[in-house]
């Protein structure tokens, strides 16, 4: 008998031990998934807040360069939402249209390197002039470029290619057709008409009719014509969409992501 208990007395002494073990092992467990959980979810937000407040600073640096042409400042906001409406209607998902609208207003942000004398010149730019001015579209993309997040990798390409044309004949890389991104041939088109209904210090701003009328000529030259024929299709509800950012007074932060 003893030897049978002696032999069932440590057997039931384990299996009572390994099961307190067991509880207080799944009790830990659970307490640590609970914990990197929470680890993980705070470590998001905080990445999330980091490229916010980076999106924040570059959009301010933009309308910073953009207030030499534009005191209202809400030509950037026009030109991130345009972009994103002309980049559905292309098809593209909606995620990308979103990435599209906050990365759209910082083309020009290379600006802010480029004198005023040059920039806000009422005549002719000379040879000289030209090159200083056209320089802005590689200071952008220096200035967006040393990001991995992919926002400001989109921002950085279509801050170096707004200026490419279609027909090859455009700056700094004369890229032509589909090697100019996507990305930045819509943002070209939407640059262009929006600019167009602006006033400047060179001339007054032309009418919606006329601003399209001007940017179909480029059709094929300056502009993809997948992208005006886009454009011209959506005409009525681009307009629309210009209309209520201006009557909503809509300021740069409309473009930053929802908190
Ligand atoms: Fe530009
Ligand atoms: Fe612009």
């Amino acid at each position: 008998m003893n030897t049978v208990l002696g032999e069932r007395a440590p057997r039931a002494a384990t299996a009572y031990a390994s099961n307190c073990f067991d509880e207080a092992a799944a009790a830990q467990m659970e307490q640590l998934v609970a914990d990197f959980g929470r680890m993980y979810r705070e470590r998001n937000e905080a990445l999330e807040q980091i490229a916010r407040a980076h999106h924040e600073c570059l959009l301010r640096l933009s309308l910073a360069a953009d207030f030499k042409d534009d005191d209202t400042g809400v030509h950037i906001v026009r030109i991130g939402f345009l972009a994103e409406a002309l980049a559905l209607a292309l098809g593209e998902s909606p995620a990308q249209a979103r990435m599209l609208r906050k990365a759209a207003p910082m083309h020009d942000i290379g600006k802010i390197g480029t004198p005023d004398a040059v920039l806000k010149k009422a005549g002719p730019l000379t040879p000289p002039e030209r090159e200083v001015m056209n320089r802005h579209a590689e200071i952008g993309e220096s200035i967006l470029g040393r990001s991995r997040i992919p926002l400001f990798e989109l921002a950085a390409l279509v801050a170096l290619n707004h200026h490419e044309r279609f027909d090859g004949t455009g700056y700094p890389n004369r890229r032509a057709g589909a090697q100019i991104p996507l990305a930045a041939r819509i943002t070209a088109v939407v640059d262009f008409y929006d600019a167009l209904t602006m006033d400047r210090v060179y001339r007054k701003a032309f009418a919606p009719q006329e601003a399209l009328a001007m940017l179909v000529a480029e059709r094929g030259k300056a502009f993809d014509p997948r992208v005006v024929d886009a454009f011209v299709e959506g005409f009525a509800a681009m307009e629309a969409l210009r209309q209520s950012i201006n009557a909503q007074g809509l300021d740069f932060r409309a473009l930053l992501d929802e908190q």
